[in-house]
């Protein structure tokens, strides 16, 4: 997302860039994304290792996500022809057994060692900590970890791990957009859970420019997106909702005070076209000029692009092309190009 520096910063830059090319796309690579999407749906294979148990997942994103690899076709019974091996194990598993789960992977089975771990992959909903086991620090720092969106700090890392969007059955059946906000009363909306960020939220009370819902006052979250230019979201707080924001068309603003790299779909997604970072540290008045400063042209196209995004964040309980379940294979078949350490027994 774009910060609010770059935004405030470079007002002339971002005007030019306007006018001379309006970013048509929400995509980080247009040209590449669908044809690489084709080839994922026709060549992209997965081998599940058995599980020691049966177990399932309670977290609603990581159940989907599980389910649905389970009962699709990129599944093989055949290691030698997968580009990634998944790790099944149950969310309540210590770090202890993890590491004994790997070292039987290692001793067990010839594909661990071919690249340390690197082409295998694991769903793990709130992440795995770091240890000083040999076998489970080389599972946290070359595997792939799969777990749901927003993730503690210290629990990701960037460019390797991925993030499940946030379930919200809601979005799924927005369809269209509501026209245009240009009649909007209000700068900003937000759907406020009662508990993240209050003294903030006491300051945006007290501005008349702002529209704070607390849930349990039961408003109609579609009117008030309506009358709203965008919408406010605590990185801490309920950001399923922004899925559902995004689909009304409302341009979402993240409120957080510290960088965040762990956004869904982040291979695929122009996250900086589609919405803001502010920090909540700056308080309202900050918040507003950010706000303000985002030109109605931008604005217009952060908008459509937002809206064009969210159809790749919603889950369904039967996949369906481009959903959220087939984007986050997606960048897991953006991560099968591993170096593998070819075994030489002579030379
Ligand atoms: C993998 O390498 C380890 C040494 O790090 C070795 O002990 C183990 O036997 C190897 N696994 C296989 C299946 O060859
Ligand atoms: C959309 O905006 C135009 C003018 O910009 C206005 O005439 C029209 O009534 C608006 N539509 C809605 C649904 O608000």
């Amino acid at each position: 997302m774009a910060t609010a520096t770059t935004t405030a910063v470079f007002p002339l830059l971002l005007l030019f860039a306007a006018a001379v090319a309006v970013p048509s796309s929400p995509y980080l690579s247009p040209t590449t994304l669908f044809q690489n999407y084709q080839k994922m749906l026709t060549n992209f294979k997965i081998f599940i290792y058995t599980p020691a148990k049966p177990f399932t997942f309670q977290n609603p994103a990581a159940s989907l996500f599980y389910s649905s690899l389970l009962n699709s076709p990129f599944l093989t019974q055949e290691p030698t022809e997968a580009h990634l091996f998944l790790i099944p194990f149950s969310p309540e598993t210590s770090t202890r057994s993890l590491a004994r789960l790997v070292r039987d992977l290692r001793i067990n089975h010839p594909y661990w060692n071919r690249s340390l771990g690197a082409d295998h992959f694991f769903v793990s909903p709130t992440g795995i900590d770091y240890s000083a086991d040999r076998n489970a620090l080389e599972l946290k720092k070359n595997s792939v970890q799969i777990s749901v969106f927003p993730v503690i700090s210290g629990k990701f890392i960037p460019h390797k791990d991925i993030t499940l969007p946030p379930v919200n059955l809601a979005a799924r059946f927005i369809s269209a957009v509501p026209e245009n906000a240009s009649t909007s009363s209000f700068l900003g909306y937000l759907k406020w859970d009662g508990k993240t960020e209050s003294n903030f939220v006491e300051e945006l009370r007290k501005d008349g420019d702002f529209l704070i819902d607390i849930e349990r006052e039961l408003l109609d979250p579609v009117e008030n997106v309506k009358n709203s230019k965008f919408c406010l979201l605590f990185y801490a707080g309920d950001v399923a909702w922004m899925v559902e924001a995004m689909a009304l068309g409302c341009v979402p603003v993240v409120i957080v005070d510290r960088p965040i790299q762990d956004l869904p779909l982040t291979d695929v997604l122009r996250w900086s076209d589609l919405g803001l970072l502010v920090a909540a540290r700056g308080g309202a008045k900050r918040l507003k000029e950010v706000l303000n400063d985002v030109s109605e042209e931008k604005y217009n196209v952060m908008r459509e692009m937002a809206s064009a995004a969210s159809k790749h964040l919603v889950w369904n309980e039967e996949p369906q092309p481009l959903d959220a379940f087939h984007m986050v294979i997606y960048q897991l078949w953006l991560r099968r190009h591993t170096i593998r350490y070819a075994r030489r027994e002579s030379f």
